[in-house]
């Protein structure tokens, strides 16, 4: 069904399809920088980032509050525009596509996790990962809802699917903000703080998700301020002041 939807549209493909030239990163970010205009005048909240990302990595953006890892994130999901730079992700230029392009292919090859779980409280958790589908409309509805189910079966709250948000802990909405993250089956996926407001415990049960997610041949970004996180990314990179530091482009483009 992918493929038939696919070959009536036009525009920038899903990412699925990029298998590379043997030769570019398939993320790529070159001298990207933001500058928010403020009332106070300019603020250059990224310096010119540089960085690689390989399908299949586990990556982590480390920095304290305010260094710029979220900007960097919206960045890379194309929710905010970049001053100056490039953002690839596959063969796709994701700072040149429109609005409506951009809602689109961010829908179809994006999972986007945020801190506080962004769930519709008026919905059930079964509807809240539906959402994602039917705005791409990759599946029909009986389909849809099989789908939803066995998401929610991946991340253990299959019981819970009629409950609305309200009824379920942190941790449990987080994991449904996951299973909405794989509505579409997307090649990756993208987290800001994603444990930022779970105890430790919790947020441990989120980061084996997305190791089973990396296992799975997923590409996961994961941004956070918590140093303890680090050992579990397959590679770390730190931001402090809008700028990648410690050595973190050693292991890019060379
Ligand atoms: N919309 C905005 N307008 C102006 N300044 C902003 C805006 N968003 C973020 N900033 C500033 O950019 C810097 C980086 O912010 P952010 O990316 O949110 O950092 P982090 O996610 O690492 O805490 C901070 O100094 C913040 O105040
Ligand atoms: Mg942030």
């Amino acid at each position: 069904m992918l493929a038939d939807y696919l070959k009536r549209r036009t525009g920038p493909r899903p990412v699925a399809h990029w298998s590379g030239n043997g030769r570019d990163p398939f993320i790529q970010l070159r001298n990207v920088v933001k500058v928010y205009h403020t009332g106070a005048g300019d603020f250059t909240a990224l310096k010119g980032i540089d960085a690689d990302v390989e399908q299949g990595e586990f990556v982590g953006i480390v920095g304290r509050s305010g260094a710029g890892k979220s900007t960097l994130v919206n960045m890379i999901t194309g929710v905010d525009h970049l001053t100056t730079g490039l953002v690839r992700i596959g063969d796709t230029l994701v700072h040149e596509l429109n609005e409506s392009e951009m809602a689109l292919w961010r829908g179809l090859n994006l999972g986007v996790v945020y801190q506080s779980f962004e769930l519709l409280p008026m919905l059930s958790l079964l509807d809240n990962v539906m959402l994602p589908m039917d705005f791409c409309g990759l599946y029909r509805p009986r389909r849809s809802r099989q789908w939803a189910m066995q998401l929610l079966r991946q991340v253990g709250l299959e019981e819970h699917a009629r409950k609305p948000p309200t009824d379920v802990s942190g941790g449990e909405k987080q994991r449904v903000a996951i299973a909405r993250a794989l509505a579409n089956d997307p090649p990756v996926i993208v987290a800001d703080e994603p444990t930022g407001n779970l105890d430790s415990v919790t947020a441990d049960t989120i980061i084996q998700l997305f190791v089973g997610l990396v296992e799975q041949g997923k590409t996961v970004i994961m941004v956070t301020h918590d140093e303890a996180l680090v050992p579990r990314f397959s590679r770390t990179l730190r931001i402090a002041d809008g700028e990648l530091v410690n050595g973190a482009q050693q292991a890019l483009g060379s």
